[in-house]
Protein backbone atom coordinates (compact mmCIF):
# COMPACT_ATOMS: atom_id res chain seq x y z
CA UNK A 1 0.00 0.00 0.00
CA UNK A 2 1.09 3.70 -0.74
CA UNK A 3 0.54 6.44 1.84
CA UNK A 4 -0.18 10.01 1.05
CA UNK A 5 3.32 10.97 1.01
CA UNK A 6 3.75 8.21 -1.40
CA UNK A 7 5.64 6.03 0.93
CA UNK A 8 5.47 2.46 0.11
CA UNK A 9 4.35 0.68 3.45
CA UNK A 10 4.80 -2.98 3.06
CA UNK A 11 6.58 -4.32 7.07
CA UNK A 12 4.27 -5.14 9.97
CA UNK A 13 5.29 -4.77 13.42
CA UNK A 14 3.05 -7.15 15.15
CA UNK A 15 2.99 -7.17 18.47
CA UNK A 16 2.25 -10.42 20.45
CA UNK A 17 1.97 -9.44 23.92
CA UNK A 18 3.29 -6.10 25.95
CA UNK A 19 4.27 -8.26 29.14
CA UNK A 20 8.06 -8.24 29.74
CA UNK A 21 10.46 -10.19 32.24
CA UNK A 22 12.48 -7.24 31.86
CA UNK A 23 12.43 -3.49 33.49
CA UNK A 24 15.08 -1.66 30.83
CA UNK A 25 14.94 1.81 32.10
CA UNK A 26 13.93 3.54 29.00
CA UNK A 27 10.85 1.24 28.58
CA UNK A 28 8.84 0.34 32.01
CA UNK A 29 9.01 0.35 35.68
CA UNK A 30 8.91 -2.23 37.91
CA UNK A 31 5.18 -2.00 38.51
CA UNK A 32 4.18 -1.55 34.88
CA UNK A 33 0.31 -2.28 33.41
CA UNK A 34 -0.15 -5.14 31.58
CA UNK A 35 -3.18 -5.38 28.97
CA UNK A 36 -5.45 -8.13 30.52
CA UNK A 37 -5.27 -11.64 28.85
CA UNK A 38 -9.10 -11.65 27.42
CA UNK A 39 -7.90 -8.51 25.80
CA UNK A 40 -4.98 -9.94 23.87
CA UNK A 41 -5.80 -11.00 20.10
CA UNK A 42 -6.17 -14.93 20.63
CA UNK A 43 -4.64 -17.51 18.33
CA UNK A 44 -7.43 -17.85 16.18
CA UNK A 45 -7.80 -13.59 15.91
CA UNK A 46 -4.22 -13.52 15.08
CA UNK A 47 -4.43 -15.58 12.14
CA UNK A 48 -6.96 -13.73 10.35
CA UNK A 49 -5.38 -10.60 10.62
CA UNK A 50 -2.07 -12.23 9.31
CA UNK A 51 -4.25 -13.09 6.00
CA UNK A 52 -5.48 -10.07 5.55
CA UNK A 53 -2.28 -8.25 6.14
CA UNK A 54 -0.95 -10.83 3.53
CA UNK A 55 -3.46 -10.31 1.19
CA UNK A 56 -2.74 -6.37 1.48
CA UNK A 57 0.57 -7.09 -0.01
CA UNK A 58 2.59 -6.51 3.17
CA UNK A 59 5.57 -8.55 2.35
CA UNK A 60 7.74 -8.42 5.80
CA UNK A 61 6.07 -9.40 9.15
CA UNK A 62 8.13 -8.98 12.40
CA UNK A 63 6.97 -10.19 16.04
CA UNK A 64 7.48 -7.98 18.76
CA UNK A 65 6.36 -7.32 22.40
CA UNK A 66 7.06 -6.11 25.59
CA UNK A 67 8.83 -9.95 24.77
CA UNK A 68 7.30 -11.92 22.10
CA UNK A 69 8.72 -15.16 23.54
CA UNK A 70 6.81 -14.70 26.85
CA UNK A 71 3.63 -15.58 24.97
CA UNK A 72 2.77 -19.22 25.92
CA UNK A 73 1.58 -19.72 22.03
CA UNK A 74 4.51 -18.09 20.48
CA UNK A 75 5.34 -21.61 18.31
CA UNK A 76 1.72 -22.02 17.16
CA UNK A 77 1.76 -18.01 16.14
CA UNK A 78 4.82 -19.07 14.51
CA UNK A 79 3.13 -21.77 11.84
CA UNK A 80 0.13 -19.56 11.22
CA UNK A 81 2.76 -17.09 10.22
CA UNK A 82 4.85 -19.35 8.48
CA UNK A 83 1.80 -20.14 6.43
CA UNK A 84 1.26 -17.08 5.09
CA UNK A 85 4.25 -15.56 4.79
CA UNK A 86 6.80 -18.97 4.83
CA UNK A 87 9.30 -16.82 6.84
CA UNK A 88 9.19 -14.17 9.25
CA UNK A 89 11.35 -11.81 11.74
CA UNK A 90 11.52 -11.48 15.92
CA UNK A 91 12.17 -8.72 18.17
CA UNK A 92 13.88 -10.28 21.61
CA UNK A 93 15.42 -9.71 24.46
CA UNK A 94 16.57 -12.76 23.88
CA UNK A 95 16.51 -14.42 27.93
CA UNK A 96 14.28 -17.40 26.08
CA UNK A 97 16.03 -18.09 23.00
CA UNK A 98 18.23 -20.64 24.28
CA UNK A 99 14.37 -22.84 24.90
CA UNK A 100 12.92 -21.35 21.64
CA UNK A 101 15.21 -21.13 18.78
CA UNK A 102 15.35 -24.21 16.78
CA UNK A 103 11.75 -24.73 16.98
CA UNK A 104 10.99 -21.19 15.74
CA UNK A 105 13.28 -21.67 13.09
CA UNK A 106 11.43 -25.16 11.81
CA UNK A 107 8.49 -22.78 11.82
CA UNK A 108 9.78 -20.23 9.52
CA UNK A 109 12.01 -17.82 11.87
CA UNK A 110 14.89 -16.39 10.02
CA UNK A 111 15.63 -13.23 11.02
CA UNK A 112 16.57 -12.10 14.97
CA UNK A 113 17.49 -8.78 16.55
CA UNK A 114 18.16 -9.40 20.13
CA UNK A 115 18.52 -6.25 22.03
CA UNK A 116 21.62 -6.43 24.12
CA UNK A 117 22.87 -3.14 25.76
CA UNK A 118 25.42 -4.22 28.01
CA UNK A 119 28.10 -7.07 28.58
CA UNK A 120 28.48 -6.46 32.06
CA UNK A 121 26.95 -8.56 34.19
CA UNK A 122 26.48 -5.34 37.01
CA UNK A 123 24.99 -2.65 33.79
CA UNK A 124 23.31 -5.17 32.05
CA UNK A 125 21.22 -5.77 35.71
CA UNK A 126 20.98 -2.13 36.24
CA UNK A 127 19.83 -1.60 33.04
CA UNK A 128 17.12 -4.58 32.76
CA UNK A 129 16.97 -4.59 36.06
CA UNK A 130 17.59 -8.26 36.15
CA UNK A 131 20.29 -10.78 36.58
CA UNK A 132 19.96 -12.11 33.36
CA UNK A 133 22.78 -11.60 30.52
CA UNK A 134 24.38 -15.21 30.76
CA UNK A 135 20.65 -16.51 29.62
CA UNK A 136 20.59 -14.18 26.79
CA UNK A 137 24.37 -15.15 25.61
CA UNK A 138 23.31 -18.54 25.86
CA UNK A 139 20.11 -18.31 23.57
CA UNK A 140 22.59 -15.86 20.91
CA UNK A 141 24.77 -19.10 20.95
CA UNK A 142 21.85 -21.25 20.89
CA UNK A 143 20.44 -19.22 17.79
CA UNK A 144 23.52 -18.98 15.65
CA UNK A 145 24.02 -22.92 16.43
CA UNK A 146 20.97 -22.90 15.03
CA UNK A 147 21.41 -20.80 11.79
CA UNK A 148 19.67 -18.08 12.47
CA UNK A 149 20.22 -14.85 11.00
CA UNK A 150 21.23 -12.39 14.29
CA UNK A 151 21.53 -8.83 14.81
CA UNK A 152 22.20 -7.01 18.14
CA UNK A 153 20.37 -3.93 19.42
CA UNK A 154 21.81 -1.50 21.38
CA UNK A 155 19.59 1.04 23.06
CA UNK A 156 22.77 3.44 23.28
CA UNK A 157 23.10 5.47 26.93
CA UNK A 158 25.10 7.50 29.38
CA UNK A 159 25.16 4.12 31.66
CA UNK A 160 26.66 1.94 28.74
CA UNK A 161 28.91 4.47 26.59
CA UNK A 162 31.57 3.31 28.13
CA UNK A 163 30.79 -0.01 27.01
CA UNK A 164 31.08 0.95 23.19
CA UNK A 165 34.08 -0.96 21.84
CA UNK A 166 33.23 -3.84 23.86
CA UNK A 167 30.00 -3.77 22.17
CA UNK A 168 31.71 -3.60 19.10
CA UNK A 169 34.35 -6.13 19.32
CA UNK A 170 31.92 -8.54 20.79
CA UNK A 171 29.69 -8.09 17.42
CA UNK A 172 33.01 -8.11 14.98
CA UNK A 173 33.91 -11.25 16.94
CA UNK A 174 30.73 -13.19 16.38
CA UNK A 175 30.08 -11.35 12.93
CA UNK A 176 27.21 -9.96 13.83
CA UNK A 177 26.36 -7.01 12.45
CA UNK A 178 25.42 -4.65 15.92
CA UNK A 179 22.55 -1.35 15.63
CA UNK A 180 23.31 1.74 17.98
CA UNK A 181 19.73 3.46 18.68
CA UNK A 182 19.28 6.62 19.75
CA UNK A 183 17.17 7.01 22.88
CA UNK A 184 13.33 7.95 22.18
CA UNK A 185 11.33 10.37 24.53
CA UNK A 186 8.78 7.30 24.70
CA UNK A 187 7.44 6.12 28.01
CA UNK A 188 7.70 7.44 31.36
CA UNK A 189 10.75 7.11 32.01
CA UNK A 190 12.64 9.30 29.22
CA UNK A 191 15.62 11.31 31.04
CA UNK A 192 17.65 13.83 28.57
CA UNK A 193 20.61 13.65 30.99
CA UNK A 194 20.31 10.11 29.05
CA UNK A 195 20.49 10.47 25.80
CA UNK A 196 24.39 9.92 23.56
CA UNK A 197 23.78 11.76 19.73
CA UNK A 198 24.67 9.63 17.23
CA UNK A 199 27.22 12.23 16.24
CA UNK A 200 28.73 11.76 19.54
CA UNK A 201 28.38 8.08 19.82
CA UNK A 202 30.36 8.48 15.91
CA UNK A 203 33.07 10.73 17.44
CA UNK A 204 34.19 7.96 20.10
CA UNK A 205 34.25 5.13 17.56
CA UNK A 206 36.22 6.76 15.24
CA UNK A 207 38.85 7.48 17.62
CA UNK A 208 39.93 4.06 17.30
CA UNK A 209 38.26 2.52 14.33
CA UNK A 210 37.58 3.48 10.52
CA UNK A 211 33.99 3.56 9.53
CA UNK A 212 33.75 3.91 5.97
CA UNK A 213 29.60 3.94 4.67
CA UNK A 214 27.96 0.89 3.45
CA UNK A 215 24.84 1.43 0.83
CA UNK A 216 23.45 -2.20 1.44
CA UNK A 217 20.83 -2.78 3.85
CA UNK A 218 20.61 -6.12 5.94
CA UNK A 219 17.10 -6.28 6.15
CA UNK A 220 14.29 -3.60 5.85
CA UNK A 221 14.75 -1.47 9.03
CA UNK A 222 15.85 2.44 9.04
CA UNK A 223 18.99 1.60 9.95
CA UNK A 224 22.43 3.19 8.50
CA UNK A 225 25.85 0.91 7.86
CA UNK A 226 29.20 1.59 7.82
CA UNK A 227 32.07 -1.20 8.08
CA UNK A 228 33.95 -0.81 10.47
CA UNK A 229 37.67 -1.22 8.57
CA UNK A 230 39.72 -2.45 10.90
CA UNK A 231 37.42 -5.51 12.25
CA UNK A 232 36.11 -5.79 8.60
CA UNK A 233 32.86 -5.93 10.47
CA UNK A 234 29.42 -3.85 10.47
CA UNK A 235 27.94 -0.84 12.75
CA UNK A 236 24.48 0.20 11.85
CA UNK A 237 23.12 3.46 13.74
CA UNK A 238 19.19 4.27 14.27
CA UNK A 239 19.25 7.22 15.15
CA UNK A 240 15.12 8.63 15.11
CA UNK A 241 16.42 12.30 17.44
CA UNK A 242 18.99 13.64 14.96
CA UNK A 243 19.13 11.86 11.47
CA UNK A 244 15.40 11.77 10.94
CA UNK A 245 14.32 8.85 8.68
CA UNK A 246 10.15 9.11 8.21
CA UNK A 247 10.52 9.82 4.50
CA UNK A 248 11.71 6.00 3.92
CA UNK A 249 9.17 4.42 6.41
CA UNK A 250 7.32 1.28 5.32
CA UNK A 251 5.71 0.00 8.60
CA UNK A 252 3.06 0.04 11.07
CA UNK A 253 2.75 -1.13 14.21
CA UNK A 254 -0.20 -3.21 15.83
CA UNK A 255 -0.46 -3.94 19.18
CA UNK A 256 -1.06 -7.26 21.29
CA UNK A 257 -4.54 -6.01 21.34
CA UNK A 258 -5.24 -5.11 17.62
CA UNK A 259 -4.52 -1.73 18.03
CA UNK A 260 -2.84 -0.06 14.61
CA UNK A 261 -0.30 2.29 15.53
CA UNK A 262 0.70 4.19 12.40
CA UNK A 263 3.43 6.31 13.92
CA UNK A 264 5.48 5.00 16.96
CA UNK A 265 5.65 8.90 18.21
CA UNK A 266 1.70 9.67 18.18
CA UNK A 267 -0.60 8.11 20.49
CA UNK A 268 -3.42 8.15 18.31
CA UNK A 269 -4.23 4.51 17.01
CA UNK A 270 -7.28 2.42 15.54
CA UNK A 271 -8.95 -1.12 16.92
CA UNK A 272 -9.99 -3.75 15.19
CA UNK A 273 -10.39 -6.36 17.65
CA UNK A 274 -14.33 -5.33 17.10
CA UNK A 275 -13.85 -5.90 13.19
CA UNK A 276 -11.46 -8.93 13.00
CA UNK A 277 -14.29 -11.53 12.05
CA UNK A 278 -15.45 -9.25 9.30
CA UNK A 279 -12.38 -9.49 6.46
CA UNK A 280 -13.53 -6.18 4.16
CA UNK A 281 -14.18 -4.39 7.64
CA UNK A 282 -10.55 -5.35 8.89
CA UNK A 283 -9.26 -4.17 5.57
CA UNK A 284 -10.87 -1.23 5.28
CA UNK A 285 -9.61 -0.17 8.71
CA UNK A 286 -5.67 -1.42 8.11
CA UNK A 287 -6.09 1.24 4.74
CA UNK A 288 -7.07 3.71 6.91
CA UNK A 289 -4.32 3.50 9.37
CA UNK A 290 -1.71 3.35 7.00
CA UNK A 291 -3.75 6.32 5.13
CA UNK A 292 -3.38 8.02 8.52
CA UNK A 293 0.42 7.92 8.93
CA UNK A 294 1.52 11.06 9.49
CA UNK A 295 4.74 12.73 7.59
CA UNK A 296 6.87 13.18 10.35
CA UNK A 297 7.78 12.24 14.27
CA UNK A 298 7.54 15.33 16.82
CA UNK A 299 9.76 13.70 19.11
CA UNK A 300 11.87 16.90 19.64
CA UNK A 301 9.27 18.48 20.57
CA UNK A 302 6.67 16.25 21.83
CA UNK A 303 7.18 13.51 24.54
CA UNK A 304 5.12 10.25 23.56
CA UNK A 305 3.28 8.71 25.70
CA UNK A 306 2.16 5.23 25.24
CA UNK A 307 5.10 3.12 26.32
CA UNK A 308 7.34 1.09 23.18
CA UNK A 309 6.16 -2.44 24.88
CA UNK A 310 2.10 -1.19 24.72
CA UNK A 311 2.09 -0.75 20.70
CA UNK A 312 5.30 -3.27 19.57
CA UNK A 313 9.14 -2.53 19.86
N1 LIG B 1 14.17 4.57 22.88
C1 LIG B 1 14.89 3.81 22.02
N2 LIG B 1 14.71 2.48 21.87
C2 LIG B 1 13.79 1.89 22.65
N3 LIG B 1 13.39 0.60 22.73
C3 LIG B 1 12.42 0.53 23.64
N4 LIG B 1 12.15 1.74 24.17
C4 LIG B 1 13.00 2.61 23.56
C5 LIG B 1 13.23 4.01 23.68
N5 LIG B 1 12.54 4.78 24.53
C6 LIG B 1 14.01 -0.49 21.93
C7 LIG B 1 14.45 -1.71 22.67
C8 LIG B 1 14.45 -2.76 21.62
C9 LIG B 1 13.44 -2.30 20.63
C10 LIG B 1 12.25 -3.17 20.62
O1 LIG B 1 13.06 -0.99 21.03
O2 LIG B 1 15.69 -1.67 23.22
O3 LIG B 1 15.71 -2.91 21.00
FE1 LIG C 1 11.40 -5.64 27.83
FE2 LIG C 1 12.32 -4.72 25.49
FE3 LIG C 1 11.04 -3.10 27.21
FE4 LIG C 1 13.47 -4.02 27.82
S1 LIG C 1 12.95 -2.67 26.09
S2 LIG C 1 11.68 -3.92 29.22
S3 LIG C 1 13.45 -6.04 26.97
S4 LIG C 1 10.16 -4.81 26.15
Amino acid sequence: MIDKYNRKINYVRLSITDKCNFRCNYCMNEDAEFMKEIELLSLNEIEKLVKVLKDLEFKNIRLTGGEPTLRPDIIDISKIIQNYFGEFSITTNGSLMYLLAKDLKKNGLKNVNFSLDSLNRDTFAKITKRDDLNNVLNGLEKSLETGLNVKLNTVIQKRNFNEVFELIEFSAKHKLPIRFIELMPIGNNYNEDDFISEDTLKSKIEEKYSLIPYNKNFGVGPSKYYIIKELNSYIGFISAMTHNFCSSCNKIRIAANGDIYPCLAFDYHISIKNVIDNENLLKEKIKMAVLEKPQKHYLNELKKKTPMHKMGG
